[in-house]
């Protein structure tokens, strides 16, 4: 069984209705795997986020049905970390205390919250936390912090660790590293596959930019319209080449183009 399935969904905005992932007996359908890390492509607002929502659970298909090991979640939940664009730290709190917010907040409420217990949990997770600090690359120092006064990729750093703390199954990212300047952004990829390789958590990771897509995925799947007035649907679903900067790569790349910019032109690529 899938570890996400993508059943038959369709996604339609506004009134009049615009048809924005799929259409009316043309769902989209996708099956994402245990250890997949998909990288989803496509032209700005081609349905990327709308797709990553209806995997996190914030936002319901208008038809057919997204299954987690094969249950249909209502909403968000520890089985899926969110990682978005732009830090979403507290910023009035530290490093240490936005890794440790979330299992906290999870885990005690209002009465039970400043009890013996939470203390001992409390100081389970402030451990924790330190490690993941060390395995994303920031400072034992740095976890007393707060948000301005570390830099973008710092930031960017501190939020997936405090995805990764839940222990999800699945880790969504959207356009997380869009905000980083190159270099950054370099460092970033490789921690990222660096730790879906050490975890083998599975990942559905949003991107416009191909080299990205090509560096990261293990499958680079493709959203993009068939004509302006219908919804997306999934134009390619490939491995990457294994090498980059060969001749299939070069290929790959230039399918990838042909397909991000319009089925259409990728169709007559192929004739
Ligand atoms: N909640 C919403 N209400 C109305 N329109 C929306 C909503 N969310 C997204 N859209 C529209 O749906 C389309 C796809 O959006 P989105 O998923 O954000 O695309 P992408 O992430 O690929 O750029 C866009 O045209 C966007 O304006
Ligand atoms: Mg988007």
């Amino acid at each position: 069984m899938p570890l996400i399935a993508i059943k038959d969904i369709t996604v339609a905005y506004g009134a009049p209705l615009r048809p924005v992932l799929g259409a009316v007996g043309a769902g989209i359908n996708l099956d994402i795997h245990q250890g997949d890390f998909i990288c989803l492509l496509g032209q700005t607002g081609c349905g990327k986020s709308t797709m990553l929502r209806l995997v996190l659970g914030s936002e319901r298909p208008a038809t057919g049905r997204v299954l987690i090991d094969g249950v249909e979640h209502q909403r968000p939940d520890r089985t899926r970390g969110y990682v978005p664009q732009k830090y979403s730290l507290f910023p009035d709190r530290t490093v240490l205390d936005n890794i440790t917010f979330g299992p906290l907040v999870s885990e005690f409420n209002l009465a039970t919250r400043w009890t013996p217990g939470y203390f001992q949990r409390r100081r389970e997770v402030r451990e924790q936390a330190m490690g993941y600090i060390r395995r994303i690359g920031l400072r034992e120092s740095d976890a007393g912090k707060y948000p301005d006064q570390l830099s973008g990729g710092m930031q960017q750093r501190v939020a997936i660790a405090q995805a990764l703390i839940m222990q999800p199954r699945i880790l969504l990212m959207d356009e997380a590293f869009s905000a980083l300047d190159p270099g950054t952004r370099r460092e970033m990829q490789q921690l990222i596959k660096q730790l879906w390789a050490d975890t083998g958590i599975t990942v559905l990771f949003v991107t416009h930019n191909m080299q990205e897509a090509a560096f990261l995925a293990s499958r680079v799947v493709v959203l993009a319209k068939k004509d302006p007035d219908s919804g997306s649907q999934v134009a390619l679903d490939v491995a990457p080449p294994a090498r980059l900067g060969d001749s299939t790569a070069m290929e790959f790349h230039a399918r990838l183009e042909a397909t991000c910019s319009g089925m259409r032109d990728a169709e007559e690529m192929a004739a």
